[in-house]
Parts: structure tokens; sequence; C-alpha cells
């Protein structure tokens, strides 16, 4: 017995210290230590043994048992520290690696010709509005006085939602002068800048979804030099000192009188060239005295108050700002295009 014991002993303690990993060490304990282990077989011998055999026995087993536990726990020690160390070996950061650079990204110019835009009429007092681009046909045509049988009423140019008719997508931001109306306090100052949609075949002037700002001031004693100064403030800011503009009667179903405004050609000087397709003038945006009748159908009176508006397509702005030949590369997204700006 004790030969086995030795036995049990030389063989447990060099297995258990070469035990590659905690589950192997647990079945090594399992083998020895266990209820059905080799140890635990040669006590359940000793039953055989005389009286006087029986402490001596006895004392060595368990000195055996305790020379094997103190193994187990010294093994899964040393198991747990090389484990750990291996870890952090594995999980290192080397903070001297070169990194990989981020692309970084800039804004679109479209939104940095809106940023110039908002900024040259907050300078001014003016509040900036956003508004919804599915929009009542009663705020897009009715309450800005567009006659029935107005040609972009028609199915043909606008997109409408259902059959009667009763909601669209907006064709103009000129509602938003409605919203403006009939939310606001008097006296009013706002741009309205967002998209707009028509039934516009896509080439390098239209698109049928576009970008406009809206824009308008009612107060008392507003008059057409007032809105004049405005804009001609606003092409000089945005083209530079010294831009000339002229105004061109015209009309719009909700101001009166109308005009339109160019400036004058960048390229040419108004001489006449390609950019101006020969006309010396690049026409800008609509303008003109709100409507009596607008301002009436806001409950406005017209005795008391008056007010301008003017819109603006900002794409053509944009392509202006930034000499942009085509329209369709301010909508396709080509990085090697907007890396430019
Ligand atoms: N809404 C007009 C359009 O889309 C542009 C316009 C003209 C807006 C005159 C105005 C204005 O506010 O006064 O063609």
């Amino acid at each position: 017995m004790k030969e086995q014991l030795a036995k049990i002993e030389r063989e447990a303690l060099e297995t258990i210290t070469k035990a590659a990993d905690p589950a192997a060490l647990d079945e090594l304990r399992v083998k020895y230590l266990g209820k059905k282990g080799e140890l635990t077989a040669v006590l359940k011998q000793m039953g055989k043994l005389s009286a006087e055999e029986r402490p001596a026995m006895g004392a060595l087993a368990n000195e055996v048992r305790a020379a094997l536990e103190e193994a187990i726990e010294s093994t899964a020690q040393k198991l747990a520290a090389s484990a750990l160390e291996a870890r952090l070996k594995a999980e290192a950061i080397d903070v001297t690696v070169p990194g990989k650079a981020a692309r970084q990204g800039h804004k679109h110019p479209m939104y940095r010709a809106l940023d110039e835009i908002k900024d040259i009429f907050v300078g001014m007092g003016f509040t900036v509005l956003d508004g919804p681009e599915i929009e009542l046909a009663e705020l897009n045509f009715d309450r800005l006085n567009a006659e029935e049988g107005h040609p972009s009423r028609d199915w043909s140019d606008s997109f409408y939602f259902d059959r009667d008719a009763r909601v669209m997508l907006r064709s103009q931001t000129s509602p938003m002068q409605v919203r403006a109306m009939d939310s606001m306090p008097l006296p009013i100052r706002i741009i309205a800048p967002g998209r707009v949609y028509r039934k516009d075949e896509i080439d390098a002037t239209h698109s049928p979804m576009f970008h406009q700002v809206e824009g308008m001031v009612i107060d008392k004693h507003i008059t057409m030099a007032d809105l004049k100064g405005t804009l001609n403030l606003l092409a000089e800011e945005l083209f530079g000192k010294g831009t000339v503009t002229r105004f061109r009667p015209h009309h719009f179903p909700f101001t009166e009188p109308s005009c339109e405004m160019d400036v004058q050609c960048h390229k040419c000087g108004g001489v006449g060239c390609p950019t101006c397709k020969g006309e010396g003038w690049i026409e800008l945006l609509g303008a003109g005295m709100i409507h009596p009748n607008v301002l009436r159908m806001a409950n406005i009176d017209p005795e008391e108050w008056s007010g301008w508006a003017f819109g603006m397509g900002l794409e053509r702005t944009a392509m202006r700002r930034f000499k942009i030949a085509d329209l369709r590369l301010i909508f396709e997204n080509d990085v090697r295009f907007l890396e430019q700006f």
C-alpha cells in the first residue's frame, strides 16, 4: 500500500505540474482526488489493514492528498497568470502604428450659398422659417391669389396626392408667406428656404425637385424702394461690391406690381457671352409688392400695412456663385465634383 501511495504521488505530481490548461488540470483532480479517484480507491482499502498499520498509513495518505492538493492549487495559479499574460499580449495596442486617416467631407456648395444668403438676411433682422414640402393647394395657390385655371395648377405641372387636388408637393416656397402671415405677429421679416417640386424633365437647367428661398417683409410704409434696396444689397453681398442689377416688369398673381431682378453678367460685364447666353444679364429672382388680396385673405389691412416678397432659385444662385455650368452636378453627389469647393 505504501508503494501504491508513493507511485500515485510521483505520477500525479508529474502530470499535474505539466497540465496545459485549467480543464486538463480539473480532469487530473478528478482522476486522483475524485470520489472514484485513484487516491480514494487506495484509502478504501484501509479497512483491510491491521490496527497497528492503520494510523501510519492514514497519515501517509493524508500527506499525499495534501501534496496533490497543493500542486493542483499552485498549477492553477500558474495557468491563470500565464493566461492573463497571453491576453495582455494579444490585446496590446501599439500606439506607434500610423493611424488610418478618416476622409473629411465638407459642406455642399449649394448649402454654402444658402448659408451666405441666410447670413445676409439674419444680419438684417430676418427670421429663417422652415415649412412643409407636402402642402395644401389652398396655401400654394388660392391664398396666393392664383386664379382658377392658372397653368401651374394643372396636373401636368404639379404633383398632387389626391383626386380633388387638395394636397400637393409645393411647387414654390411662396405658401410660406401665407404660413408666416397666419402665425406671426406684425411686422414680419422672414426668409424660408426649402425644396419645391414641379413636373419638369431633367436637363442642364431643370429638375423636378429644386430649392427656392422665399423672402417677405410686411410693415408700415414699405415701398418698392425697400425691396430694391434690400435685393441690391443681397446681390452685392453674394456676387461682390458693385454688382449691377436691373428690375424688369413681370407678372405674379401674389404681387402687384411684380418684377424680375437680373444681375449683370460677371463674365462679360453686360456685353453678352455664353455664360449669360448673349444677354449680358442673368435672371436671379422674382419679386414684387404683396398683392392687397393676399394681405386681405390673411386678415391684414392693406390700408395700414404693406410688404414686399421675393422668391429665388437656390441651385441657380449657387451655380452663379460658384460658376457651375450644369444643374445636374449639384444633385449627382460625385465627390470628384464636390471636392472642388
Ligand atoms: N414663387 C415664384 C416662382 O416660383 C417666385 C416668386 C416671385 C416669389 C415673386 C415671390 C415673389 O415671393 O414676390 O416662380
